[in-house]
């Protein structure tokens, strides 16, 4: 069913006042420095629609890093660059029940390779699929892909945040090692963190979150001018991914409650879509136990509810 604009504009802002008061039960990202002093109670959200209507309010004037965000988006450029079949061989198609930067699975399941893209170890490895022959061609082709997804050449890196993930990352350090050892990761494991944590500082906006998610709600075509930007099969892919490792293990919940593809970051930011209709970005930095924006969870449930977004 189409949303009613004027409805949703009527209505937002004390939708949006109302799930920022959930803030308070959740707590920012500490484990990367650069994160700490994140607004905890800010809450903002963008929603694109494919007919052009656009709707931007709360705290969205506030930058926020992509993080996980950032590993939809990677596997896209993966897989244009290395293929479907060199990308799976890499990593599997299923949940892992696991928190996103587990090391559990990677010892107990043969052939030791991580279960998804979207979890940390899967997204590591999809680092070193980027094209280019450093790690600093590789950041800048990343770097390039959002912001031509966004139409926003003025998008770069936090270089706090960058560099405060790479000086403390020893859980991302331990993940890639067990992976050189497993014989999945074939690349330098500095090189590949270098890209990894370069795609996680992009720092970003919940108005360009919201045109990226609408090229993926329209199937890869620019909804302007009818190009298509990435294939359509990689975007089902993602969506696919989205809907089932996109909120990590509370991805199940997601689904129930709000019912359409989604990806969070640990900075607060999520990403979603509503196929055929609607892209959006949320940011709201106070975290739920799962590493879910906790406002923005429940701001998104509120609407689905309300607007029938939900797919199932
Ligand atoms: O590697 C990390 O731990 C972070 N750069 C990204 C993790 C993340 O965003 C998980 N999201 N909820």
């Amino acid at each position: 069913m189409a949303t009613n604009w004027q409805q949703l504009r009527a209505e937002l802002p004390q939708l949006v006042e109302q799930s920022r008061v959930i803030a308070e039960e959740g707590e920012v990202a500490t484990y990367i420095p650069g994160l700490a002093n994140s607004p905890k109670d800010a809450l903002g959200i963008s929603i694109f629609d494919i007919k052009g209507e656009r709707i931007t309010i709360g705290d969205c004037g506030i930058g926020f890093t992509m993080q996980s965000i950032s590993k939809v988006f990677s596997l896209l450029l993966a897989l244009m660059d290395s293929g479907e079949e060199r990308v799976f061989e890499k990593v599997g198609m299923e949940p892992t029940g696991d928190d996103f930067n587990s090391m559990l699975k990677l010892e107990l399941v043969d052939p030791g390779k991580p279960f998804n893209p979207f979890i940390n170890a899967g997204a590591i490895v999809i680092a070193s699929l980027i094209a280019g022959e450093t790690p600093a061609v590789k950041s800048a082709r990343m770097l390039d892909f959002i912001r031509k997804l966004a139409k926003d050449n003025s998008i770069g890196w936090n270089e706090d945040v960058y560099s405060s993930e790479r000086d403390t990352a020893n859980r991302n350090r331990s993940l890639a090692y067990f992976l050189v050892d497993n014989g999945i990761l074939e690349e330098d494991v500095e090189e590949t963190l270098e890209v990894y944590f370069r795609q996680c500082a992009i720092q970003v906006s919940c108005a360009n979150l919201a045109q990226m998610g609408l090229l993926l709600a329209n199937n890869g075509f620019d909804t302007e001018t009818g190009e298509q930007v990435i294939p359509r099969h990689f975007v089902q892919i993602v969506k696919s991914f989205m809907v089932t490792c996109g909120m990590y293990n509370a991805s199940g919940e997601f689904a129930i409650q709000v019912g359409i593809p989604a990806k969070s970051g640990v900075s607060g930011g999520i990403l979603a879509i509503v196929p055929g209709q609607m892209g959006i970005g949320v940011v709201g930095p106070a975290l739920n136990n799962k590493g879910n924006s906790v406002a923005g969870v429940h701001l998104l449930a509120r609407l689905s509810e309300q607007y029938d977004w939900s797919m199932f």
